[in-house]
């Protein structure tokens, strides 16, 4: 079974004045996926400790996953996507673009989402907005693929579409 965890980014959270709804419902949609939530989490939108729990999670937990939901805007606190994009080793630019493009049906707040979906050694690390509805409708676009790219990203050499 593949193993994730989830990081809730948010000042308000992580201080107790507002309940994280996004993390747990990551959490749900992760089960229904049939992968395993080994690990949960709320920091502050601090760019320094984003970055050490991401290394830490990729480089110590071997988890096939992270999501993270929160602080991919414009805010001056969205700093969600500059902490990822320096620790990953490689964009998955499919995974960004097909979020963007159904967000868009969705809302044209969309566009100003810069989640980041790339990939440390053998960890792919999703961002997601930080709002339940930005969350479902983010996560539901990528779910078709998810347990694909993780057995590819675990290294299953297998044909993906073998010649009958
Ligand atoms: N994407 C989807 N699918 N649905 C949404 O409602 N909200 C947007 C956008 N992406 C939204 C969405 C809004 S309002 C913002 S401000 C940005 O995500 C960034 O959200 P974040 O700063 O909480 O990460």
């Amino acid at each position: 079974m593949k193993k994730a965890g989830v990081l809730t980014l948010s000042d308000k959270g992580s201080a107790g004045e507002r309940l994280d709804k996004s993390g747990p419902l990551i959490e749900d949609m992760l089960k229904d996926l049939g992968i395993s939530v080994e690990i949960t989490e709320i920091i502050p939108d601090d760019l320094d400790l984003i970055q050490k729990r991401l290394i830490a999670w990729c480089d110590e937990m071997d988890l096939d996953l992270i999501v993270t939901t929160g602080g991919t805007g414009l805010s001056p606190r969205d700093v969600t996507p500059d902490a990822t994009l320096p620790i990953i080793d490689k964009r998955v630019p499919g995974m960004e673009e097909v979020m963007r493009m159904v967000s868009l049906q969705k809302t044209p707040h969309a566009m100003i989402s810069r989640a980041i979906v790339g990939v440390r050694k053998h960890t792919l690390i999703v961002n997601l907005p930080g709002s339940p509805k930005a969350v479902k409708e983010c996560l539901e676009s990528i779910a078709p693929a998810l347990p694909h790219a993780l057995d590819k990203l675990g290294g299953d050499m297998s044909e993906c579409a073998p010649s009958s």
